[in-house]
């Protein structure tokens, strides 16, 4: 299943299969005489065809012998209205609902979205976070049907952000690149310790700090400091690629770090760890900040690919923990999968 943009011609298969979902998949919550009246089989193509163009209206397509068989649609207005969303009955309980309704919200931007779910569809908008916001009756042909005004409400930045790992050559003001940091420093610390420094390498300086990867992962192939991750050395390289486009390269380091090739007492360990934790609540802060302000980042380990090429470089007290990507976006990548909350939390009461 793949899923596609509207287009015209696909109006009317939309239309055939939403008669037959509404006369199948819908059956067992409302009467005969209610279907009739919600799909009479006489659709208004024209005014189908209008409101898919004006909406963010996504097709899920299956080939079928070269061809391609609509399996699914929906569609979303701007203000975050999910109109239509219908799943031919035959590809029930594939995902491609959720699919559809994936890649509307995340292109749709909104802090909320709304919808008016039928008896059958609202099991499926409660799951994906959806709250009814009151049960009403609507009238086609004369018939009254039960629906549900639902609405979810978002962290728009959560929701959006993604690793992005395609720039465009735009530069980025520094008073955006300000922004993020300001926000990255709001996050909580141990002690309020603060262990957190930057550097902000741009132009010129990035440059030159890419040659320092480049010679780092070099090194990491004859001479490795970390043997075991081999195999991840294509993926340094790929990351490298990633620094090369972007406008600019944050560094975030740990001024209390101690250096990964010492031993280091358990007291010290814990330091490390809690000082870690806030380092990462910064990253995150920065990410999300800069969603809000129309830019991508990427937050990037494979520094540790060139551990000793960057220390030396980067000449500062402390370890280096991370490199952040900031940058305006030139992919609009779907989410990756999560995983599912039964196989992560476990609930004792
Ligand atoms: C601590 C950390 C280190 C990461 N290092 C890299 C990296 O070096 N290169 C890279 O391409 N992505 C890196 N990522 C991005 C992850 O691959 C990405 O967050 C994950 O696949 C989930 O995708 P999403 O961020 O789009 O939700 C890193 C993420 C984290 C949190």
């Amino acid at each position: 299943m793949k899923l596609r943009e509207y287009r015209t011609s696909d109006c009317e298969k939309m239309a055939k299969l939403f008669y037959d979902t509404v006369h199948s998949v819908n059956a067992a919550d409302y009467t005969a005489e209610q279907l009739n009246a919600w799909a009479t089989g006489k659709v208004d193509l024209k005014a189908w065809d209008r409101s898919f163009q004006e909406h963010v209206t996504v097709v899920a397509i299956e080939e079928e012998n070269g061809t391609e068989k609509v399996v699914g649609f929906g569609d979303m207005d701007g203000s975050g209205y999910l109109d239509r969303l219908y799943v031919h009955r035959d590809y029930q309980r594939q995902g491609i609902a959720t699919a559809i309704c994936d890649k509307l919200e995340h292109s749709v931007k909104k802090g909320a979205y709304t919808t008016h779910a039928s008896i059958t569809a609202k099991p499926f908008f409660l799951k994906r976070g959806y709250q009814v916001v009151r049960e009403q009756q609507v009238e086609r042909c004369g018939i009254l049907l039960t629906n549900f005004v639902m609405e979810k409400k978002v962290v728009y930045s959560i929701e959006s952000r993604r690793s992005i790992r395609k720039y465009k050559h735009d530069q980025v003001p520094r008073e955006l690149i300000e922004k993020v940091i300001v926000a990255g420093i709001k996050a909580p610390s141990p002690k309020n310790r603060q262990p957190w420094r930057f550097i902000v390498v741009q132009g010129g300086k990035k440059e030159e700090v890419q040659k320092i990867i480049e010679k780092g992962i070099g090194r990491e192939k004859t001479t490795p400091l970390l043997p075991d991750s081999a195999k991840l050395v294509k993926g340094a390289e790929y990351t490298l690629s990633i620094i090369k486009q972007v406008p600019v390269l944050i560094f975030i380091v740990n001024s209390k770090g101690k250096r990964i090739d010492v031993p280091i007492t358990p007291e010290e360990r814990v330091y490390e760890i809690c000082n870690a934790q806030s380092i990462g609540a910064v990253i995150e802060n920065m990410c999300l900040t800069a969603v809000e302000l129309g830019l991508g980042s990427l937050w990037i380990c494979d520094t540790y690919f060139a551990y000793w090429e960057l220390k030396e470089w980067l000449n500062v007290e402390g370890e280096l923990y991370a490199a952040l990507t900031v940058g305006y976006a030139d992919e609009d990548p779907v989410a990756r999968p999560r995983k599912k909350m039964d196989d992560i939390v476990e609930w004792r009461d």
